[in-house]
C-alpha cells in the first residue's frame, strides 16, 4: 500500500488520469478551490446522493425532500446569523500582503518569513449582486449551507403535508464558501454540494433523536464502505461550535492527511425558526397536538459534505496489490455506489460474430443496468486492468464458447470479479441477478 504522504498524489493523479475529478477551469491554469467531476466521477457522485436520498427521504415515512433557491432574501441570512457571524479569523503579512487562515499558520509568514497585522474576522459567504441596479439594496449572498433553504420553506411543507413532530425536511444541494485557504484537493473547497436533514423534534426529545442520528450516520458510512475503524465521532468543545449549535458532535475520518471532519451532527435548538419569525414577522409555529398551543419545534442537523464523502469513499476505496504476478491498482468501490457495475468485452475485435453476439449481451445488460460499460480495446489483460483502476466490481468476457465452440458452454460467459480476479462461467440468463 502507498505511503499516507503520496497516497494523496496517488488519488488526485488517478481522479484526472481516469476522468473522476478534473481541476475547474484547467485550461486557463486552475481556480483554487473549484473542481469539476468528469464521467466517472459524476456517476459516483450520483450514487451516492441517490443511495442518501432512497436511505433517509425515500425509505421513511417521517421525512419530504425539497429543493430550494440557492440565492435567498439577504434578510434571512441576517437572521440566520451567517451575515454577522460566519466568518474565519484571517491574517495577513504586512510585506508581501498574503493572506491566511489564523488558525492554521505559525507566527511568521510562510512566503517570505514577514510579520503579520492584526486578526481579522473575514466573512466567509460570496456576495453577488441581484438585479439592473448595483447598490447596497442589491447585495445578496450564495448559500453557505442548504439548511438555509430548508427553514425557509419550513411554513410551506407545514401548510402543504401537515406533518406531525417529529419529522424531517432534506435537501441536497451547492453551497459555497469563500474559504481562505482551500486544500486538500476536495476537502476544502469554495463551492461543493452539501446533503443536509432539519429533523424537527419537540424540545424534550431532542436528545434522543440526535443520538438516532448519530448511530444513522454510522450506518451510511458502513453503506458507502468506509471502515469503521477509520471513523472517529467525536464531541466538539463548545467553543468550536456553529453559533447556532447547542451540542455537536462530528463524524471524522482517517483521510491520507489526518483524522478530519467529514460528516456533522448539530442540536440547533430553535434558533433558526425563531430567528426568521422575528425577523420575517411570520408566524412559524406549528399546531403539533390538537387542544395544545402552538410550537416552534427545535431541530437536529444531520449534514453530510457530499464532496468530503466521495473523497473518503476514494481514499477507502483505493488499493494497490498484485494479480498474478503482476502489480496493480484497483477501487474497491462497494457495488452500490460504483460508477460502471460491469463492463463487457468480446474476447477479440476482430470476429464480427463475437462482438455481434457480444454487443447483444450489453444491450440487454443496459436496458436492466443503466450503468454498464463496452471495452473492446486492447488485450483482455489491459482491459480488465482498466476496469479495475476504475472500480468496476464485474467484467464479463464473449468468447468462442459463448457461441457453442464447446457446445456445453454455449451461452455462457466468463464473469470476473474485481477483487479477486476470479472468474467463472455464468450462463448469460443470470447475469443481471448476479450483478444486482
Ligand atoms: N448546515 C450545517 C453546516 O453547514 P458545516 O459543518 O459548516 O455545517 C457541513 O458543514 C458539512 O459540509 C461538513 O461536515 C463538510 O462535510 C462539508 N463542508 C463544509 N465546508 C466545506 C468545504 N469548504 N469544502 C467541502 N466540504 C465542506
Amino acid at each position: 500500500m502507498a505511503s499516507e504522504s503520496d497516497l494523496m498524489e496517488k488519488i488526485v493523479s488517478l481522479c484526472k488520469r481516469r476522468g473522476f475529478i478534473f481541476p475547474g477551469s484547467e485550461i486557463y491554469g486552475g481556480y483554487a478551490g473549484f473542481w469539476d467531476y468528469g464521467p466517472f466521477g459524476v456517476e459516483l457522485k450520483n450514487n451516492v446522493k441517490q443511495l442518501w436520498w432512497r436511505t433517509f427521504v425515500q425509505g421513511r415515512d417521517d421525512m419530504v425532500g425539497v429543493d430550494a433557491a440557492i440565492i435567498m432574501q439577504p434578510k434571512a441570512w441576517e437572521a440566520s446569523g451567517h451575515v454577522s457571524g460566519f466568518s474565519d479569523p484571517l491574517v495577513e503579512c504586512k510585506k508581501c500582503h498574503h493572506r491566511f487562515r489564523a488558525d492554521q499558520v505559525g507566527d511568521k509568514c510562510p512566503d517570505c518569513t514577514g510579520e503579520f497585522g492584526p486578526v481579522r474576522q473575514f466573512n466567509m459567504m460570496f456576495k453577488t449582486e441581484v438585479g439592473a441596479t448595483e447598490d447596497a439594496t442589491s447585495v445578496s449572498y450564495l448559500r453557505p449551507e442548504t439548511a438555509g433553504g430548508i427553514f425557509m420553506n419550513f411554513k410551506n411543507i407545514v401548510d402543504t403535508i401537515h406533518p406531525k413532530l417529529p419529522f424531517g425536511i432534506a435537501q441536497i444541494g451547492k453551497a459555497f464558501r469563500n474559504e481562505i485557504a482551500p486544500r486538500d484537493f476536495i476537502f476544502r473547497s469554495r463551492e461543493f454540494e452539501q446533503m443536509e436533514v432539519e429533523y424537527f423534534v419537540r424540545e424534550g426529545e431532542w436528545r434522543q433523536y440526535f443520538d438516532e442520528w448519530q448511530k444513522l450516520q454510522l450506518e451510511f458510512a458502513d453503506m458507502i464502505g468506509l471502515e469503521r475503524s477509520r471513523i472517529h465521532q467525536i464531541e466538539v468543545a463548545a467553543e468550536d461550535r456553529a453559533h447556532y449549535s447547542k451540542h455537536s458532535v462530528d463524524t471524522e475520518f482517517d483521510f491520507p492527511f489526518g483524522q478530519k471532519e467529514l460528516w456533522g451532527l448539530a442540536y440547533r435548538t430553535d434558533f433558526d425558526l425563531s430567528a426568521h419569525q422575528k425577523t420575517s414577522g411570520q408566524n412559524l409555529a406549528m399546531q403539533d397536538k390538537e387542544g395544545e398551543p402552538a410550537i416552534i419545534p427545535h431541530v437536529v442537523e444531520p449534514t453530510f459534505g457530499v464532496d468530503r464523502t466521495i473523497l473518503a469513499i476514494l481514499s477507502s476505496a483505493y488499493t494497490e496489490d498484485e494479480l498474478g504476478g503482476e502489480k496493480r491498482v484497483y477501487l474497491r468501490f462497494p457495488s452500490a455506489i460504483a460508477p460502471v457495475k460491469a463492463a463487457v468485452f468480446p474476447l477479440l475485435k476482430n470476429k464480427p460474430e463475437l462482438v455481434a453476439k457480444a454487443r447483444e449481451i450489453y444491450s440487454m445488460l443496459k436496458k436492466e443496468i443503466p450503468q454498464v460499460m463496452w471495452d473492446d480495446n486492447g488485450n483482455i489483460g489491459k482491459r480488465y486492468r482498466r476496469q479495475d483502476e476504475i472500480g468496476t466490481p464485474y467484467c464479463i468476457t464473449v468468447d468462442f464458447d459463448t457461441l457453442g465452440e464447446k457446445p456445453e458452454l454455449k451461452d455462457t460467459v466468463t464473469l470476473r470479479d474485481r477483487d479477486t480476479g476470479e472468474q467463472k462461467r455464468v450462463n448469460i440468463e443470470e447475469l443481471v441477478s448476479m450483478i444486482r
